[in-house]
């Protein structure tokens, strides 16, 4: 070859690089206008005071939650152009503390691919970001997935990996197999990635790597036995107490009973795994991890020694009311897990209380009394298990969503009713006869005691919050207005 080829190779490679960035750019900047502009036209009424939303758009799964340079980073997907789902970007905020949060520039936006959920990892001052593209064909089935990476120096603009895919696809036939969570045990990093075996069980795949690149299968960590669905999305594994958790989202339980209601459910495997031959020995079987309406596609992170956790605030073919106001889609609070026995139990961070502003009330709501607030606040209320409890949330307007949350003495259950659409499970408490209601505009989490029991779950009343005590002993209620800590 001689030297004016090999320039000439040399140039136009350089200039179809410079290319690509340029359009890159120019796309992200057109994506920001975008938000900005349409921001405006949204309609602010439903829109949550303290919990993470899009600025525009639909919002589903969280994603590469990690901490970096001082601060806690928060991805998502998300689709700027459309109350409904669409291709899938990857939204971002960023927050010091987990409570106070600020939007950032979109991190990813569609190619050819999808960008599919993921995780991002701080790997010596890089963010390395593993997502699943998901790429559409016109023959069957109809599309594929890989893992693709991207990466970023700043924390703030990401660039995809020239290379990609870093793994092309699974050892099974299924085209499914998304949702990579990386992580790095000694010198060498692991990945788990949902998938669905050639007889449709859900599964999750273990990966390794030396180098963050080169990615090679090492075994299927976990697969349903028949009865865990078809489609393990969203696995994350990680140690608690001394175990290893799997955390899985998997499509396709069938309801049995009281458990299950959800179209899909989250849930987590305690076990012992061993790096020397990757084995995972389950020690529990399945268990759900939040047993109200709308909690789905987890991601966790661990900081000085504390595991974080946060949730999709929501479940396909729900109804959200906001549809129409130009924003739809939210992220629950953030919590901090413990592992007690076999069973994860779940409180709000610490920081929440961050929140309180003026106290609302306090003391004994006596039978049929009810208080009344704007649209946030924490409820901090003490109960006495041996008689029933009850309470009606409900906003003072006519019309709206109501809730009852109910204390069953002699089934020992939490009961949550919605609209008529019930949520129930055993409450055991380890110590605490303490439940922790937080409400915000459109939203209700429930925590009991020491987080054994919490639902999650989406209500939209109609005016102020009006809760009222429709049980038959009075009980102790300390009331905070919350202020806002997500722009609107
Ligand atoms: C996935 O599909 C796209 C579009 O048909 C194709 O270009 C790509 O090569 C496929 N990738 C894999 C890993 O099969
Ligand atoms: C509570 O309200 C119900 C229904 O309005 C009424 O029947 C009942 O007597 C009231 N109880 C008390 C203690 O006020």
């Amino acid at each position: 070859m001689n030297l004016f080829k090999i320039y000439i190779i040399l140039v136009s490679s350089f200039m179809t690089v410079q290319l690509e960035s340029l359009r890159d750019v120019l796309a992200k900047a057109e994506l920001e206008i975008y938000i900005e502009e349409k921001k405006l036209e949204i309609n602010p009424r439903h829109k949550l005071h303290y919990h993470i939303t899009p600025p525009v758009g639909w919002m589903n799964a969280p994603n590469g939650f990690v901490f970096f340079k001082g601060e806690y980073h928060v991805f998502y997907q998300f689709y700027p152009y459309d109350t409904q789902w669409g291709p899938m970007h990857w939204g971002h905020v960023t927050s010091r503390n987990l409570v106070d949060w600020r939007h950032q520039p979109t991190a990813l936006l569609p190619g050819r691919e999808q960008c599919f959920s993921g995780s991002v990892i701080d790997n010596d001052g890089i963010l390395a970001v593993m997502y699943t593209a998901h790429q559409i064909s016109v023959d069957p089935p109809y599309y594929n997935e890989s893992q693709y990476m991207a990466f970023s120096i700043d924390g703030i603009d990401f660039h995809k990996y020239k290379n990609n895919p870093v793994i092309v696809s699974s050892p099974f036939s299924s085209p499914d197999f998304r949702d990579p969570k990386i992580w790095k045990h000694g010198n060498v990093w692991y990945t788990v990635i949902g998938s669905r075996t050639d007889d449709h069980r859900g599964a999750a795949l273990l990966y390794r790597s030396i180098n963050i690149i080169n990615w090679e299968f090492v075994s299927t960590l976990a697969e349903s036995n028949g009865e865990l669905g078809f489609m393990w999305e969203s696995p994350d594994f990680f140690e608690l107490n001394g175990k290893h958790v799997l955390l899985i989202s998997p499509q396709g339980i069938v309801a049995q009973g009281d458990r299950y209601k959800n179209t899909y459910q989250t849930g987590y495997i305690i076990g012992n795994f061993n790096y020397e031959n990757f084995e995972f020995t389950a020690e529990a079987t399945f268990q759900e991890l939040d047993f109200g309406h709308d909690f789905y596609g987890t991601q966790t992170t661990e900081k000085d020694g504390k595991r974080y956790l946060i949730a999709w605030f929501g479940m396909w073919e729900s109804a959200h009311s906001e549809d129409v106001d130009g924003w739809a889609g939210a992220m629950t609070l953030f919590r901090e897990l413990d592992l007690v026995g076999t069973r994860i139990i779940m409180k709000p961070v610490d920081a929440i209380t961050n929140l309180r502003m003026q106290t609302i009330s306090e003391g004994e709501l006596a039978r049929n009394s009810s208080i009344q607030f704007e649209q946030t606040a924490e409820l901090i209320i003490n109960v006495d298990l041996s008689e029933r409890i009850e309470l009606e949330l409900k906003g003072n307007g006519v019309g709206g969503d109501w809730a009852i949350v109910r204390w069953e003495v002699d089934e020992a259950k939490m009961v949550l009713d919605r609209a008529g659409d019930v949520r129930q499970v055993g409450w055991e408490p380890l110590d605490s006869m303490t439940w922790r209601l937080f409400l915000d505009t459109c939203s209700l989490e429930l925590f009991c005691g020491e987080g054994e029991v919490v639902f999650s779950t989406r209500i939209y009343p109609n005016g102020q919050w009006r809760v009222k005590n429709l049980g038959p002993q009075p009980i102790h209620v300390v009331a905070y207005k919350l202020r806002r800590s997500f722009p609107e």
